[in-house]
């Protein structure tokens, strides 16, 4: 299940569940490379990653803009070298309804979720290929596929396409030795440290970590014959949604 110095982009690292994935990572020896709009945010978990001992470094970026995303993947490769490890996980809500949502509002929740994964993963493709070897998780939502609130229709439009590109480029893909797979949490839960003590309350909490050691997984070579899948990691949040059709 070795990851050792192979190269990853964690977009939304700064903070959340993208800075707990990228902490897992960078402890499995991952080169890291964070981005997200808040340069304190990213600049905090490469520095406590590189206190630790790992490698990380920290690019300002806006996921949704093209240009960005082309300095992003330039910079990782000028820092650590080409990525072939790529974890789609930045994400915004717009907690509005399809009746109060504005063009602009809509794009926003598309952009971010749906066209920032394609952006990096079209960025990134050519050096995975190159390497013969590339792995992708894009963190989707259960709400994508199991409506749960009045109010989040663009994000979860736009999550369920991400499950859309996920399947149709796991196909696209085929023979190349590239990955791609979904998550689907649930809701998490804000503070791992103050839950840990509750952990085996199965049924009440959902951690950052339980996100970020699946998204690991699927990053591995224990799961090189896995691509397309659509992992639901609903851990008790999400014991009242239904199995999803796509
Ligand atoms: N938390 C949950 O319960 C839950 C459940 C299911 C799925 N998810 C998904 O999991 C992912 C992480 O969620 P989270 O709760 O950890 O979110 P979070 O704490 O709000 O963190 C989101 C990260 O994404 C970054 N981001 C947002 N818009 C960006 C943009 N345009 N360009 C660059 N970076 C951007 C944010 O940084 P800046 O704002 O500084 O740019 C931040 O670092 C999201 O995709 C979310 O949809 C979360």
């Amino acid at each position: 299940m070795s990851l050792q110095n192979k190269v990853a982009i964690v977009t939304g690292g700064g903070k959340g569940i993208g800075q707990t994935i990228a902490f897992k990572l960078a402890a499995a020896g991952v080169r890291v490379v964070v981005c997200s709009r808040t340069q304190k945010d990213i600049d905090h978990t490469a520095g406590v990653i590189q206190e630790q001992g790992g490698q990380a470094a920290a690019i300002c970026a806006d996921v949704s803009k093209e240009e960005d995303v082309a300095r992003v993947i330039e910079g990782t490769i000028k820092v650590f070298g080409p990525p072939t490890l790529l974890v789609n996980n930045a994400g915004n809500y717009i907690y509005k309804s399809v009746g109060e949502c504005s063009l602009e509002d809509w794009n926003k929740s598309i952009h971010v979720a749906l066209t920032a994964p394609f952006l990096f993963i079209r960025g990134c493709l050519p050096h995975m290929k190159e390497a013969g070897y590339g792995r992708i998780v894009n963190v989707s939502s259960l709400f994508a596929v199991n409506p749960h609130t009045k109010n989040l229709s663009g994000y979860c439009a736009a999550k369920s396409g991400l499950i859309g590109l996920t399947k149709q480029l796991s196909y696209e893909l085929r023979g190349d030795h590239i990955n791609i797979n979904a998550v689907c949490p649930g809701a998490v839960n804000k503070d791992d440290d103050d839950l840990e003590k509750d952990r085996y309350k199965f049924g009440e909490h959902l951690l950052r970590r339980d996100v970020a050691e699946s998204v690991q997984f699927l990053l591995s070579d224990a799961a090189s014959q896995i691509s397309g899948a659509v992992l639901d990691i609903a851990g008790g949040t999400g014991f009242e949604t239904k199995v999803h059709a796509m």
